[in-house]
């Protein structure tokens, strides 16, 4: 079996990644810096069929995006082209080579006025991102037996990434404040988790919409808290706000988070609660110190 990353730079394609060699399975990894990747842009259509020659692969993760989510909204065109154009091109390489398709998804298809939300609930996206990852993820499904996992809140013990556990321990160690809403739920998602959870969902052949994500629905703020506790940090350095008061260009959806009753049906598990992960980062900080 081989498998493509497209993506593989960033945090969730690096946990894929880790797994994947773990696992034995043979894996090629996409990236725009190139070194030890093969060069795919997905806004750029004419790259993307050489890696498809290059790798011929069985299974395609595709977790590449624009996922900065006010970039997105700065840039509309841009956001369309990485998250919607480029997916839909992927997919027709998949179809024609009938290789499995896995797309990384979104609670951001959602508004937030009624969350969690189940696989069958409507979308109805309040941003520049969430509509064009949308738009990704319906080409992505047009494929058959393609797979969208639906995520949100990704977070992992990695320097290349500023996910917000990231973010957290960066200004604690920097002394610096960290605002954070109070005001945003969502599920937080340990990224080695996501990835396993995700492949062992690829393995079993399962197709459609998952949900993958933690199973504590949390405000950004109690999630921080959480995080403190785990490192031993101080949370004076959090400074609790409303999202009106922060500033970001693109709407959030506030009463987010993703139920998981269909993934924990099909694998016969969830994922582990956010303490548990945590802990586990907080294992790997006493490493470094
Ligand atoms: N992080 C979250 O909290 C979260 C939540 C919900 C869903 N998701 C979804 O999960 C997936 C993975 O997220 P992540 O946290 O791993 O994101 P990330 O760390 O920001 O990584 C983004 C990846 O996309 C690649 N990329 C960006 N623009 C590209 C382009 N024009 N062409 C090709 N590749 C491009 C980057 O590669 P290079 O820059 O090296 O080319 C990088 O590998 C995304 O689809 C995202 O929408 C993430």
């Amino acid at each position: 079996m081989k498998a493509l990353i497209i993506g593989a730079s960033g945090q969730v394609g690096s946990a894929l990644s880790s797994l994947c060699v773990r696992r034995k399975i043979e894996v090629y990894g996409t990236s725009r810096k190139g070194q030890g990747f093969l060069y795919l842009d997905l806004a750029a259509p004419e790259t993307i069929a050489p890696v498809f020659e290059k790798s011929a692969p069985d299974l395609v993760l595709l977790c590449a995006a624009q996922t900065h989510v006010d970039g997105c909204e700065r840039d509309p065109a841009r956001a369309r082209a990485v998250n919607a154009e480029g997916p839909a091109l992927v997919a027709a390489e998949c179809a024609k080579a009938g290789a499995q398709l896995v797309y990384f998804s979104t609670e951001y298809v959602f508004d937030g006025a009624a969350g969690p939300y189940g696989e069958d609930d409507g979308p109805d996206p309040v941003s520049v991102y969430g509509r064009t990852k949308l738009e990704g993820e319906r080409a992505c499904l047009a494929v058959p037996g393609a797979l969208a996992a639906r995520t949100t809140v990704v977070y992992s013990h990695d320097p290349d990434s500023d996910n917000f556990v990231m973010q957290l321990i960066s200004s604690h160690r920097a002394g610096a404040k960290l605002r954070v809403a109070t005001d945003q739920y969502s599920t937080p998602t340990y990224a080695p988790e996501l990835a396993a959870a995700v492949l062992d969902l690829a393995g079993k052949g399962a197709a459609g919409i998952f949900n993958v994500a933690g199973p504590d629905c949390l405000s950004r703020y109690e999630f921080a808290l959480k995080a403190c506790g785990a490192f031993g940090f101080d949370p004076a350095f959090l400074e609790p706000r409303l999202t009106a008061e922060l500033g970001q260009v693109a709407a959030r959806p506030l009463r987010a988070g993703l139920k998981t009753e269909k993934l924990a049906r099909e694998l016969g598990r969830g994922l582990p609660p956010a303490e548990e992960s945590l802990r586990k980062i907080a294992g790997i900080l006493k490493q470094y110190e």
